[in-house]
């Protein structure tokens, strides 16, 4: 069995409150989309905006595989917009519950019927495909509903699609609910809303009860408690009940992590198949489990999904945990300073904090009583910013003696400082900054902030933490903490200069 997949992302996912995307932004999701293998991507509404037609009309001009399709109202302008912007098909939208009938569109029955049949006309003698929906059809008169599917139908309508717009179905209401619509005669996709936190569970049972597309977004954006999830639903699909998608299943992780920047919508660390948290182990148990055998406690592999597995050293370590990633590091300890540095993790632990590549090494080298050498050294940083001055940071760093100076400008503080930082090594080190999370411990405008940075050079990743009053210094000094971990591996100050 093989279901088709139209992406709302760029529609119902950009309704999300807050999000909104220029034309190029919507042009790169859709082509991440694309790549992605969705079938069908809903680009936007073309009625929207001048800004909004011109980033589906960017996507129709890009020559992508995917159907480019764009919502519209059951109304001649809608369909004129979308079919101005060169779209393939439209998702031709009425309400259908007497609550939206009467209270929001103040029209009767017939003459929504009469308005949608006449626009699904329209839009097919121009050539678009049509996708007739129902919105709040999961509250509507099921009669009222066959209705209006089997009239559009004869008017040319190529698929119909039943929408759950405020999450009302259950995964039993779901599947009996799109049994009866799949009787009619088009394929019938499933929309779900996740106000329940159900839409996945619904999608997959109006799926397994003959529904043959599914409506979904990345991350599960969209208005209020968002949509069912893509990544979700194409992996259930795939690992739990042998269906398949076009999807490239290996490309999910990289996918969602394209829309959260985008969208500036980021995910909760526990979040299904991309979260942060979504293959990281803790607790000695899990580790040892997974350290022997990943199916022990992983469901499915992380590569699967294009993410990787991750070991987090917080008060529930193990030890077999800890060794590893010791031998990892290429820190070398016997027995006994090995439970030296188990019980100085668990007692951080205690005190709240979980520990970072850097601190395991500063455990380390303190309970072996040695001490690696700080490669570069922060001697000064001076920051200017404001409401009309461009961030500007210098740095002077000391490396083997020898001072460098360097001068970056970023779009705030932070990132003028790491970008002067990042220019004054340069020369020895491209560093990447791959993760950067800030937290205000304390409370107050005088709290105690902690940094905590992931860094990669070339195949190397470590994280580091800094806990300082200063935005800035805690940014910094994080960020310099990994770099000489990073660097004192491979070089010492001598080489560097
Ligand atoms: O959820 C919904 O009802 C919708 C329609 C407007 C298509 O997104
Ligand atoms: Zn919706």
């Amino acid at each position: 069995m093989q279901i088709k997949v139209l992406d709302t992302t760029l529609r119902d996912g950009e309704q999300t409150p807050g999000v909104s995307l220029t034309p190029d932004e919507k042009l790169r999701i859709a082509i991440g989309l694309d790549a992605l293998g969705v079938d069908i991507i809903e680009a936007g509404s073309a009625i929207t905006s001048e800004g909004e037609r011109e980033g589906i009309k960017k996507i129709t001009e890009e020559g992508l595989s995917a159907e480019i399709c764009s919502f519209t109202r059951a109304v001649q302008s809608d369909i004129d917009a979308a079919l101005d912007c060169g779209v393939d098909s439209i998702h031709l939208v009425v309400p259908t519950s007497d609550l939206h009938l009467e209270h929001k569109l103040r029209k009767t029955r017939e003459e929504v019927l009469l308005q949608a049949v006449d626009c699904t006309q329209y839009a097919v003698d121009h050539g678009l495909l049509v996708e007739l929906s129902a919105e709040d059809s999961t509250r509507s008169d099921i009669d009222y509903l066959k209705e209006m599917f089997n009239q559009g139908i004869q008017a040319g309508a190529k698929r119909i699609c039943a929408c759950d717009t405020v999450g009302f179905l259950t995964p039993d209401t779901s599947f009996k609910f799109y049994k009866e619509l799949s009787k009619l005669k088009a394929p019938v996709s499933v929309h779900c809303h996740n106000d329940f936190g159900l839409a996945v569970a619904n999608s997959i049972s109006g799926l397994k009860a003959g529904a043959s597309e599914v409506h979904a977004t990345i991350n599960g954006i969209g208005e209020r408690a968002g949509n069912a999830a893509l990544e979700e639903i194409v992996v259930a699909l795939y690992s739990l009940y042998d269906i398949k998608t076009n999807v490239n299943i290996q490309l999910l992780y990289e996918t969602s992590r394209m829309v959260a920047r985008m969208t500036g919508v980021y995910l909760q660390p526990n979040k299904a198949i991309v979260g942060e948290n979504a293959f990281a182990h803790e607790s000695g148990i899990h580790a040892d489990g997974v350290i022997k055998k990943s199916e022990t406690y992983e469901p499915i592999t992380p590569e699967l999904v294009g993410h990787q597995r991750r070991f987090v050293m917080g008060k529930h370590i193990g030890t077999h945990l800890l060794k590893k990633r010791l031998e990892e590091l290429g820190l070398k300890v016997d027995e006994k300073q090995l439970m030296q540095i188990f019980q100085r993790i668990k007692s951080l632990g205690d005190m709240g904090k979980c520990v970072t590549d850097v601190d395991l090494q500063a455990i380390t080298e303190d309970v072996l009583g040695i001490l690696q050498e700080k490669i570069v050294d922060l001697e000064e940083v001076t920051i200017v910013s404001g409401n009309k001055v461009i961030p500007t940071a210098s740095v002077k760093l000391k490396i083997n003696n020898k001072e460098i100076l360097e001068a970056g400008v970023g779009i705030g503080p932070v990132d003028a400082a790491i970008i002067a930082i990042k220019k004054s090594i340069a020369d020895f080190a491209d560093i990447t900054l791959e993760e950067y999370h800030v937290d205000a411990i304390t409370g107050g405008t005088d709290a105690l902030i902690d940094v905590v940075v992931k860094l990669r050079y070339e195949d190397k990743v470590v994280s580091a933490r800094s806990t300082q009053p200063d935005i800035i210094m805690a940014s910094v000094e994080a960020f310099l903490s990994g770099v000489n971990r990073l660097l004192g591996d491979k070089f010492t100050a001598e080489d560097l200069t």
